[in-house]
């Protein structure tokens, strides 16, 4: 039943190393971007504005290799989970994974929209210019609340997932975690 899940997608016996290299890409980048805010916020100004201008260009990167990410996904589809995994840990999982994407693409967006309507010229470091989008300042004061909010919320959902990968990992002792590490020495596919 739990497999109904996944018929709708191709089904490859375990992650490429594209998706492996993009899940860790993002991962780090989304994870240096919270760090870098919170810490921007009790640095110096010159300090940090110079946080904040990598904080942009690395979100613009996230926003990207998100949709490239997302649209390799929907092309190559994902691994089934272990055949022994509970129903509602697939359900979980799949609703945790969908969120992800969503926060992938909305935090950096929203993050977009929110300084698209300040004074400043956006830039990706320093190397070229970035359009800004054409908004109200409405628009952009509601997108500084969403991106704030939502950026949260991903440190929450980041806490579930981590929490999951830990419990296939240590009680369930399947290939969940380690069929997503980079170097590891995959076992023939067997389905
Ligand atoms: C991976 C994507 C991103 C993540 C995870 C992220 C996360 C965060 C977090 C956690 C904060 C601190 C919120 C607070 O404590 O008030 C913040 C603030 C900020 N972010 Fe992002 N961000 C991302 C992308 C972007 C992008 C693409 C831009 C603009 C192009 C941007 C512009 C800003 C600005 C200007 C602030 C300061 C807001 C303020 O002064 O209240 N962020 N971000
Ligand atoms: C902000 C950081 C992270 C984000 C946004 C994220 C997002 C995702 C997404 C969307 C998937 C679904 C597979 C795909 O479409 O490529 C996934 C899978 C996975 N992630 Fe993360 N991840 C993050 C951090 C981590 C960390 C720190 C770990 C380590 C414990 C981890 C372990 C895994 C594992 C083991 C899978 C495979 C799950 C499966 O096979 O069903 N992730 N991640």
């Amino acid at each position: 039943m739990a497999n109904a899940l996944h018929d709708r997608h191709k089904r490859p016996s375990s992650y490429s190393s594209i998706a492996i290299a993009l899940h860790w890409i993002i991962a780090v980048l989304i994870i240096a971007n919270v760090i870098g805010a919170l810490a921007a916020e009790g640095a110096d100004r010159q300090t940090a504005g110079q946080i904040m201008s990598a904080h942009k260009s690395i979100g613009l990167t996230v926003l990207v290799l998100s949709l490239v990410r997302l649209g390799w996904r929907l092309a190559h589809g994902f691994p089934p989970l272990p055949a022994s995994t509970p129903r509602w840990d697939a359900i979980v999982a799949r609703t945790t994974h969908f969120a992800f994407y969503f926060f992938m693409i909305a935090v950096p967006l929203a993050g977009w929209t929110m300084v698209s309507a300040g004074p400043r010229p956006l830039e990706w470091f320093g190397l070229f210019g970035w359009p800004k989008l054409p908004v109200s300042e409405a628009l952009a004061g509601f997108a500084h609340d969403a991106h704030v909010i939502l950026a949260f919320s991903t440190v929450g959902l980041l806490v579930l997932h981590v929490a999951g990968a830990l419990k296939h990992h240590l009680i369930d002792r399947d290939e969940v975690l380690s069929r997503m590490l980079p170097l590891v020495r995959r076992k023939t596919p067997t389905d």
